[in-house]
């Protein structure tokens, strides 16, 4: 199947409920977020590109125009760094199928465009077979493991990869 990027809109914190507020889908990523915390999320998105500091998107299939996820980049401090983080979730029924891969593969087209910062960091937690491999097939480098805060105020074990975009 294929996939193209659409800005995140108004319309779609009922994605948002289905990804960062899915049990399943935040198993790697801390559980489920409360819908307080999603409606702030909603409007963080919405404004992200206008700030300057990232862009969010949804990951729309090409052949029916259902969304199958999200995917982004924002920036952050790293090692005394300005730096592009990524992140990416594709819902269960489209899983399995290079979404996530290919929605990455454009998000770096979409960072590169932006003209920095010029790396990209992705920080995927050690068990996340999926995500790792993403990473893997994308070319990102392997800096290590890490104790990564996430959500704020628990820790969890990640893998740090790294990838100069530009
Ligand atoms: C991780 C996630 C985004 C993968 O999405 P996806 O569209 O199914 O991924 P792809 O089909 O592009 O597959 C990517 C790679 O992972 C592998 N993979 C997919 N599901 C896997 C699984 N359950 N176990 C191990 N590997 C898996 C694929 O074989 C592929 O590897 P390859 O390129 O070496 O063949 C999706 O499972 C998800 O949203 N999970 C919940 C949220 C999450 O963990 N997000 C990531 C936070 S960093």
């Amino acid at each position: 199947m294929t996939v193209h990027l659409e800005p995140w809109g108004e319309g779609d914190l009922p994605l948002l409920r289905r990804t960062l507020g899915d049990p399943e889908m935040t198993k790697y990523l801390g559980g489920p977020e409360s819908e307080e915390k999603l409606a702030d999320r909603q409007q963080r998105f919405e404004r992200l590109t206008e700030t300057g500091d990232g862009r969010m998107f949804k990951i729309v299939d090409d052949e029916t125009g259902a969304p199958a996820g999200s995917v982004g980049y924002w920036k952050r401090e790293w090692g005394g760094e300005e730096i592009y983080e990524t992140g990416w979730l594709v819902l269960p029924e489209f899983q399995g199928r290079g979404v996530a891969t290919e929605a990455t593969r454009q998000v770096i087209s979409t960072a590169r465009a932006d003209g920095g910062p010029g790396r990209m960091h992705a920080f995927p937690g050690v068990e996340n077979a999926a995500s790792n491999a993403i990473c893997r097939r994308l070319g990102f480098n392997l800096a290590g493991e890490i104790e990564f805060e996430y959500p704020p105020g628990s820790t969890m074990r990640c893998n740090d990869w790294w990838l100069d975009i530009l």
